[in-house]
């Protein structure tokens, strides 16, 4: 690797053009929305591909601290283009809310488009999530209760609005009354639920397509455009690898493709364009919702790291499940998503700790692996490896370049590159722009 600790935010050269998607590699929440924003000053183009108001990026500017659920991390840099893709499912009244949020904090949002081909978020697929995890009890998903996984069905069902179909007047009041009828049968027989008015849904839809309409465009040209100009473009990937709903620890999985793979399909561009893949890791794990979790700690140290890292849900409040770091479920993430670098978050998180565990691999049946198992019922089989690490104590505040980390990190570090496979090339050490060291400039050409 060039010159570790060459870069570092904010002071960089421009070099080149290349392209890049961040995903989440591991159950979300791995601190994606810094990572983006950090790594945006360099980009001229971010796009969200996939997911919807599930999602909730954290972003601190300065003084303040900004929650987005929707726009891409990027809006806080003035004239860069936000584009949010095909495959992601927009609730338009939460991307007008945020948009009203943004405003109101000043923040100039010009730049932002929207794809035709999203597929809409309507209130009877909020309805649906709710009573489908009521009726399944015991067995709930853990959903963020938004909507996501009925727009994703509607959208594979091809029963879906799209923003398209948003923006056409006659056309969204005509569909809907059509879509509504069925989903209202639907909601009183078969949920015993109360149907859902027609008029005040249409009345409210085509409040949103008048606030909406200037942003509409054809993103995947937009992005191809932005390619043949040379420019930097950044994927923001939502959610993580094992909530991905092919690759994920399914059923407790979203309903879309936080993989890489899913930047070309929600976004419109061929894998060819791609050059990296950054998968974000946090130095522990958290999960939100149902479903197993190796590593999970149920104890005073799981409290006391869910305390100090705020581990609690942006989109819903829900405490966070919280355990040691998995390094296997990061190996699998970098062979899902052909990851050519590793984000490393909220190491400060884990500081003054005594001894922190990292698990390096499963013991399965009297067999020993490094790899992630490919069902549920292995994965419940599956007994963690954990190696030990002495910890590290909490004053990182003065650390500027990789060099200067704690030795005890750097052999964190650099284990966890042994057992993934793939470098460490940026690491997080608090939720400011500045406390970010960047070993490799993730768009420099590739040589
Ligand atoms: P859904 O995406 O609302 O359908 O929820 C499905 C599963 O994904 C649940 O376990 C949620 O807690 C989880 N999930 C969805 N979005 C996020 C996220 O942004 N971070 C972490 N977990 C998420």
């Amino acid at each position: 690797m060039d010159s570790p600790g060459a870069h570092r935010a904010g002071q960089w050269e421009a070099v080149g053009m290349a392209t890049l998607i961040i995903v989440g590699a591991q159950w979300g929440d791995e601190g994606k929305g810094k990572v983006t924003d950090v790594l945006a000053e360099r980009a001229d183009v971010i796009v969200r591909y996939q997911g919807g108001n599930n999602a909730g990026h954290t972003v601190v500017v300065g003084e303040r601290t900004y929650k987005l659920h929707l726009i891409p991390s990027g809006i806080f840099y003035p004239g860069k283009a936000c584009l949010i893709g095909n495959g992601v499912v927009i609730d338009p009244s939460v991307l007008v809310s945020e948009l009203d949020y943004l405003h109101g904090f000043g923040v100039n949002t010009d730049a932002l488009r929207i794809s035709y081909g999203a597929h809409l978020i309507m209130p009877y697929h909020i309805r649906l999530d709710q009573v489908e995890e009521a009726r399944k009890g015991a067995n709930k998903i853990g959903t963020t209760l938004r909507g996501i996984g009925p727009a994703y069905m509607d959208k594979f069902a091809r029963v879906g609005l799209r923003v398209a179909d948003l923006i056409d007047e006659d056309g969204f009041s005509d569909k809907l009354r059509r879509i509504l009828d069925e989903k209202n049968n639907l909601l009183v027989k078969a949920y015993g639920a109360e149907p859902l008015d027609y008029a005040s849904i249409r009345d409210a839809y085509l409040g949103y397509a008048e606030r909406l309409r200037p942003l509409v465009a054809d993103t995947s040209l937009l992005i191809h455009q932005a390619l043949a100009a040379g420019k930097n473009i950044l994927f923001e990937g939502a959610q993580g690898t094992l909530l991905d709903i092919d690759f994920g620890t399914y059923p407790f999985v979203t309903s879309s493709h936080p993989i890489a793979g899913g930047a070309c399909v929600g976004a419109g561009i061929g894998p060819t364009a791609i050059d990296r893949v950054l998968g974000v890791v946090k130095a522990y794990t958290s999960r939100v919702g149902e479903g197993p979790f190796p590593t999970e700690l149920r104890d005073a140290t799981g409290d006391w790291i869910r305390e100090r890292g705020g581990e609690f849900g942006t989109t819903t409040g829900r405490p966070r499940r919280i355990g040691w770091l998995d390094a296997a479920i990061v190996r699998f993430s970098a062979r899902v998503s052909g990851l050519t670098g590793l984000a490393v978050t909220k190491l400060d998180t884990l500081a003054g700790l005594p001894r922190v565990k990292m698990c390096v691999g499963y013991r399965r049946g009297g067999v020993i692996s490094p790899e992630f198992p490919p069902t549920l019922d292995m994965l419940r089989e599956c007994e963690p490896i954990y190696e030990e690490f002495a910890g590290w104590d909490s004053d990182l505040g003065r650390v500027r370049t990789y060099e200067d980390l704690p030795r005890n990190i750097r052999r964190y570090l650099d284990r966890l590159e042994q057992v993934v496979g793939v470098p460490v090339t940026m690491v997080s050490l608090g939720q400011e722009r500045r406390q970010t060291i960047i070993r490799e400039d993730p768009f420099a050409p590739i040589a």
